[in-house]
C-alpha cells in the first residue's frame, strides 16, 4: 500500500510504502536501489547498518549479479572506542554485510574514522571525502526508537554536520543486542550530521518492527523538531519511506491518506 503525506510544513509530498514485513521491506528497498543503478543515477550509496537493512543487503547480494561492484559506499556512522576490526563496529558490518557480498573493493568504502585521536579532524576529513566523491546519490537510513537517524540523537539540529556525539541511553539499550552486554556498547560515536544527510540526492528511510511505530509517526506527522531528528527529513524533496505493518501501525492519517495501491 502506498501512502502520500503532505508534510507538516505543507510544501512537500512524502511517499510511504507499507509492506507486510521486514523481508518484503528488503525486496522493495533492493528494487529501488537496483533501479537507481540501472538508470545510471547511483555512483555513491549511503549505507545504514543495524538490523533493519540487513534483508535489503541480502536481497541486493542475491539479485545484483555483481553489477554493483563499481559503486562507492559511504557509511553513516561509527562507534568511538572500538577498533575498526571489532565484530560490533560498523566498519565490520559494512565490510561483511555489504562490501564483500557485493564485490566492492575496500578502497571504495568510506566509514567515519572514529579510531582517530582527533575526532574533529576525522569528521572534517569524512565530509571532504563525501564532497570529493560527488556527494551521496541514494542514502539508506534506519530510524532509532527515539527518532534518531545516523546517531543524531534527539536535540540534533537540522544543520548539524559530521561530528562526535554522545549516544542516548535508549540507543545503547537498543543496540545491546549486538554486544555481550549493554556495558560493552560504546558511549560515543562519530556520525554524519542531519545537514550532511539532507545533502544526499535521494533518501530511502526503512522502518521495521513495533519498536519504531511511535518514532515513525512522529517523524512524518508532526512538524519537524530536534526532539525527533528523523522529522527533519520532511525538508528533503525526495524521500521514500518503506515501513512494515508493525512500524506503520501508529500512522494516524493512514486510512485517509491512502490513494490507491
Ligand atoms: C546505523 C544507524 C542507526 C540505525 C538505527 C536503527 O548505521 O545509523 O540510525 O539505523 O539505530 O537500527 P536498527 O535497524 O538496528 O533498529
Amino acid at each position: 500500500m502506498k501512502l502520500y503525506y503532505i508534510t507538516a510544513e505543507g510544501h512537500r509530498e512524502m511517499h510511504i510504502e507499507v509492506v507486510a514485513d521486514n523481508a518484503a521491506l528488503g525486496r522493495v528497498a533492493a528494487d529501488r536501489i537496483l533501479r537507481s543503478y540501472d538508470d545510471g543515477r547511483l555512483q555513491v550509496l549511503g549505507v545504514a547498518t543495524g538490523g533493519t537493512p540487513a534483508s535489503t543487503y541480502r536481497e541486493l547480494a542475491a539479485r545484483s549479479a555483481g553489477r554493483l561492484h563499481d559503486i562507492r559506499l559511504a557509511a553513516l556512522d561509527e562507534y568511538v572506542g572500538l577498533p575498526a576490526n571489532h565484530p560490533g563496529s560498523y566498519t565490520t558490518f559494512v565490510r561483511q554485510h555489504i562490501a564483500e557480498p557485493l564485490g566492492i573493493a575496500p578502497g571504495q568504502v568510506g566509514v567515519p574514522r572514529a579510531e582517530a585521536a582527533d575526532l574533529a579532524a576525522a569528521a572534517a576529513g569524512f565530509e571532504q571525502q563525501l564532497r570529493d566523491n560527488g556527494g551521496v546519490d541514494l542514502q539508506i537510513l534506519g530510524i532509532g526508537s527515539n527518532g534518531h537517524i545516523g546517531f543524531n540523537e534527539p536535540g540534533s539540529a537540522a544543520d548539524s554536520r559530521t561530528r562526535a556525539v554522545t549516544l542516548a541511553e535508549r540507543t545503547r539499550q537498543d543496540n545491546a543486542r549486538f554486544f555481550d552486554s549493554v556495558d560493552d556498547v560504546p558511549r560515543e560515536a562519530l556520525t554524519q550530521g542531519i545537514g550532511t544527510i539532507l545533502e544526499a540526492r535521494s533518501i530511502l528511510l526503512l522502518a521495521s518492527g513495533a519498536r519504531k511505530a511511535q518514532a515513525l509517526a512522529r517523524a512524518v506527522e508532526q512538524p519537524p523538531t530536534a526532539d525527533c531528528p528523523a522529522s527533519w527529513l520532511q525538508r528533503h524533496p525526495d524521500v521514500l519511506v518503506v515501513a512494515d505493518e508493525a512500524a506503520a501501525a501508529a500512522l494516524s492519517r493512514r486510512p485517509l491518506a491512502a490513494r490507491g495501491a
